[in-house]
């Protein structure tokens, strides 16, 4: 990722199975089933630096959606809700971390030839890393994107509201070819023509004071810095609404932004060569990043039982 600092990696302490190892012991043989077909689930949080000290951001929700991808590909953790969420404390508070990515991942750990799950070994571990701006530095002036010649799977081909390694085979493919046209980012049409989402973000247009975002069943991953900026436009007395949108709104609406645990919230200022709004991030777009700043560093009363203090 592109805000992660790679040195010093070596020296991490990784929660796995129950108990925190070195990042180097935290390996698998080549032949493991999640690494050849891409059977594992996963969770992207962060956590931030508060006066409190360190806070996970919404951790509840992110291991609420980690078990429920589990049970979408029936696959049995052996940890539950709170076991999940003290590993993932753990995991920060052994590493030292104060803002940080945490990155809970499940996998078949057998190295047995064949694609049948039933009765192989699940492993889960935790692991917490430095991480700074999923699209750079620069990225509070707005990136650019390209409406991806691929479009996003549908829930008929894979559990797309599943957070499972192998959607990402398809996130992957629309942010290389995204890439190499010279764009920052892809953004993923469904499978009937409609907005989706980026690869790893959900995606808001403003229009003449109004916030939409593609609605449940438009393909997307139900993402936990959605929900949050939907709840705090409505806070902010901005009205949201959620629906399919159409392809052309990305090029017509005054503003446009990408929300995502990873890449928080990102202005788009340019979609396919076409300017959003004038070019220039919007005013809205700068309400709804000052506010969610904000409620992420624990300024925010209303929504403060989102933070978990890491104590
Ligand atoms: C495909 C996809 N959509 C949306 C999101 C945003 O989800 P969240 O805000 O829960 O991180 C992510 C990141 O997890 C993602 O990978």
């Amino acid at each position: 990722m592109a805000g992660e600092k790679k040195e010093g990696r070596g020296g991490l302490k990784v929660w796995l199975n129950g108990r925190m190892v070195g990042y180097r012991e935290a390996s698998v043989p080549i032949l493991t089933h999640s690494l050849q077909y891409g059977s594992g689930i996963f969770e992207g949080i962060r956590a931030y630096g508060t006066k409190g000290g360190a806070a996970i951001f919404r951790l509840e929700d992110h291991m609420r959606r980690f078990l429920n991808t589990a049970k979408i590909h029936q696959m049995e953790l052996g940890y539950g809700m709170e076991e999940l969420k003290n590993a993932a404390i753990e995991a920060v508070k052994a590493n030292g971390l104060e803002s940080c990515y945490i990155r809970p991942f499940a996998f078949y750990d057998d190295d047995e030839i064949g694609l049948a799950t039933g009765g192989k070994k699940v492993s889960v571990a935790i692991a917490a890393v430095p991480f700074g701006a999923y699209f750079g530095k620069g990225r509070n002036e707005g990136i650019r994107c390209k409406t991806s010649s691929w479009r996003r799977i549908s829930s008929d081909l894979l559990p797309v509201e599943a957070k499972s390694s192998g959607n990402y085979i398809n996130s992957i493919m629309a942010n290389r070819e995204a890439h190499s046209a010279g764009f920052d980012e892809a953004i993923l049409l469904s499978h009937n023509g409609y907005i989706a989402e980026g690869p790893g973000e959900n995606i808001f247009l403003a229009e003449n004071g109004t916030l939409f975002t593609p609605a449940r069943g438009s393909d997307i991953l139900m993402g936990i810095t959605r929900d949050t900026l939907i709840r705090l436009a409505r806070d902010n007395g901005i009205a949201v609404v959620e629906e399919q949108l159409h392809r052309e709104m990305l090029y017509s609406c005054d503003e446009a932004f990408f929300s995502g645990t990873a890449a928080e919230l990102t202005p788009i200022v340019e979609v396919d060569g076409i300017k959003v709004g004038g070019g220039k991030v919007g005013d809205m777009t700068k309400r709804l990043a000052a506010a969610y700043s904000e409620t992420v560093a624990g300024n925010n009363k209303t929504f403060a039982h989102w933070l978990t203090i890491v104590k």
